[in-house]
């Protein structure tokens, strides 16, 4: 089986971040986040996967090349200017055509079992099939409702508390049988969500829901995007911290993630998921809890953050106070930081 990861968009609500890189590079725990998805695919013996990319395309390539390195082989298809969810996968429909193909979000981290998706899938003989993650708050999501078989019998975007009948929702991952290209339309603009699925559905095809079970985040926006770090450094997640984010060592009572070259002053204190990044200064006495800080940032003497994503390069002077949801761009400066 291939699988075609879509990975073209802006990343809107991931900014300032993803103006300096596409969302689906943004390292987590000093990794490119997409590599965490590579290995989903490895773990369940996808070997090869065309990646649709638009919105700083040449990073990518950059970054992954041909595949080798991470034990897969990778395709580029780019469009010219960003088509959508529908109008990427229809861009990459002559590498896909030979089976089923597994679609996936390049903003999405889940633990499933790809093989368990593709028996279910066929079981239901669905000329293509949604996997579906459960959520405490379905009300920012696209819900969708199944019958008891598994089909799906009702989508209903972003719905309010009181519509809200049941909490599975579309997590990004799908599989479609060859016919489903024929469907989507050339050369525009197009939704998968929007488009392709309803209009399915209201066609009378068969669509299959697989609730999946297992972790899954969609790190779309600052906060979820923290959250992620979070998540796998608490060991909610199959994942594990690579060798570029080692565990700091004197930092107790926290879960700290450090990269290569990242020096820290005495007094300084952590509490809760801590990721530092690359060639990081934590200065004395800062206190640091609940927030990731990207490579080359300096903490100031005396500086609190909490709840909080610093950018690449920025310089965070002296005593300065960061709260829950600052999201500061790569290469900014905060308060006195002369000394930095
Ligand atoms: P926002 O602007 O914050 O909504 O983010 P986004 O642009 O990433 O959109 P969204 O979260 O809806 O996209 C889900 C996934 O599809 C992401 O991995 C995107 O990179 C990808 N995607 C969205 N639009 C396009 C597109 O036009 N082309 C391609 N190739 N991928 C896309």
């Amino acid at each position: 089986m291939k699988a075609a990861i879509l990975i073209g968009g802006q990343g809107t609500r991931l900014r300032p971040f993803t103006l300096e890189s596409p969302k689906p590079l943004l390292p987590v725990l000093n990794r490119p986040f997409l590599e965490y998805q590579f290995q989903v695919l490895r773990t369940h013996g996808v070997r090869e996967a065309v990646l649709c990319v638009s919105y700083l395309a040449t990073a990518f390539r950059r970054a992954f090349g041909d595949g080798r390195r991470l034990g897969l082989r990778l395709r580029y298809v780019s469009e010219p200017m960003p088509l959508g969810t529908g109008g990427a996968v229809k861009n990459a429909e002559p590498l896909l055509r030979d089976g089923p193909a597994l679609i996936l979000n390049g903003d999405v981290l889940n633990a499933f079992d790809l093989r368990e998706f593709l028996r279910f899938h066929r079981a239901r003989r669905a000329e293509l099939s949604i996997a579906l993650s459960r959520v405490k708050d379905p009300t920012q999501y696209g819900l969708v409702l199944t019958d008891e078989k598994g089909y799906v019998k009702r989508f209903l975007e972003k719905p309010s508390w009181d519509e809200v009948e049941s909490n599975t929702i579309n997590a990004g991952a799908y599989l479609f049988e060859p016919p489903v290209f024929g469907h989507i339309p050339a050369g525009k603009t197009y939704s998968l969500e929007r488009g392709l699925f309803p209009e399915r559905l209201a066609a009378g095809a068969k669509l299959g829901g697989w609730v999946a079970p297992g972790y899954w985040i969609d790190i779309g926006t600052v906060e979820k995007y923290l959250q992620v770090h979070l998540d796998v450094l608490e060991g909610r997640t199959p994942f594990k911290p690579g060798d570029g984010a080692r565990p700091l060592k004197g930092a107790v009572g926290a879960r700290v993630a450090a990269g290569p070259g990242t020096k820290v002053a005495p007094f300084a204190r952590f509490s809760g998921a801590v990721s530092l990044g690359r060639g990081v200064r934590v200065g004395r006495g800062a206190q640091l809890s609940d927030c990731v800080v990207l490579d080359g940032a300096a903490i100031g003497d005396g500086a609190r953050l909490e709840r909080c994503v610093v950018g690449a390069r920025a310089k965070i002077g002296t005593h300065a106070v960061l709260g829950p949801g600052t999201a500061l761009a790569g290469g900014s400066r905060v308060g006195d930081y002369s000394q930095l």
